[in-house]
């Protein structure tokens, strides 16, 4: 009855996060947001007017850079080299080029790196989109999380709120959009593992997902 490793994959907007944060603090393990270091690594390069089609650029800089994933208030708090970027990683800016520094190979041996060692005393729930796949293959539970693209973009839509000027529609699009570059990048693109628990959510309310993962957390170890 030890601990294990939970890795939730699956398309942009199914609601993994909130998911994924809440079966991590039903066990008592610790969450963690693989999209949100993508999402600094290219924060960090958009501000320093780094384009995703200079890879060789990318490498040189993503080798020196320091991600920490901070537990906060059952959240999580985003550190890029020791600067706080929680809330300017989720910019529209950011979403909408984030899957094309994402496709980049020194982007991810570098992430999926950090992402193995913090996983290596097991007791982590982890999201993303190739977890199951490549990052934690022997991961004891594997689910893919998946929800009608028309569904994702209202939860999408109403996660953002009145602050966002963008409508369900282009929301709609970004994301079809952004499964689309997911799905057919060359290098571990979004795929369902051969062994993941295929769960659709578009008619299952969030405590009932919850619910669900944690049973098969707590029958695995
Ligand atoms: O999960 P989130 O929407 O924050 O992820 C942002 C982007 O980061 C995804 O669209 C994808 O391009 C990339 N990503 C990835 N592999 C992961 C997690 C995220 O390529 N494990």
């Amino acid at each position: 009855n030890g601990n294990i490793n939970v890795a939730i994959d699956g398309p942009a907007g199914a609601g993994k996060s909130t998911v994924a944060r809440k079966v991590a603090e039903a066990l008592e393990y610790v969450y963690i947001d693989t999209g949100a270091m993508y999402r600094a690594v290219s924060w960090y390069m958009i501000r320093n007017d780094i384009l995703p089609e200079h890879v060789e650029e990318v490498e040189h800089h993503v080798k020196n850079l320091v991600i920490d994933l901070v537990p906060d208030a059952g959240g999580q708090k985003v550190y890029c080299n020791g600067e706080d970027v929680t809330t300017v990683i989720r910019s529209l800016e950011v979403t909408n080029v984030v899957s094309l520094y994402a496709s980049i190979e020194s982007v991810r041996t570098h992430l999926v790196q950090n992402q193995r060692q913090m996983a290596l005393r097991k007791g982590v729930v982890m999201d993303g989109r190739d977890i199951g796949t490549t990052v934690l293959p022997d991961a004891e539970v594997k689910i893919f999380m998946t929800a009608s693209v028309q569904e994702r973009a209202l939860r999408r839509f109403k996660e953002l709120g009145d602050s966002f000027d963008i409508t369900l529609e282009q929301l709609e699009k970004d994301i079809a959009n952004r499964d689309k570059l997911d799905e057919e990048r060359e290098i571990s693109p979004l795929r369902c593992s051969e062994d993941a628990i295929v769960l659709d959510t578009t008619h299952m309310s969030i405590p009932e997902v919850v619910e669900t993962i944690a049973a098969y957390c707590r029958a695995a170890r």
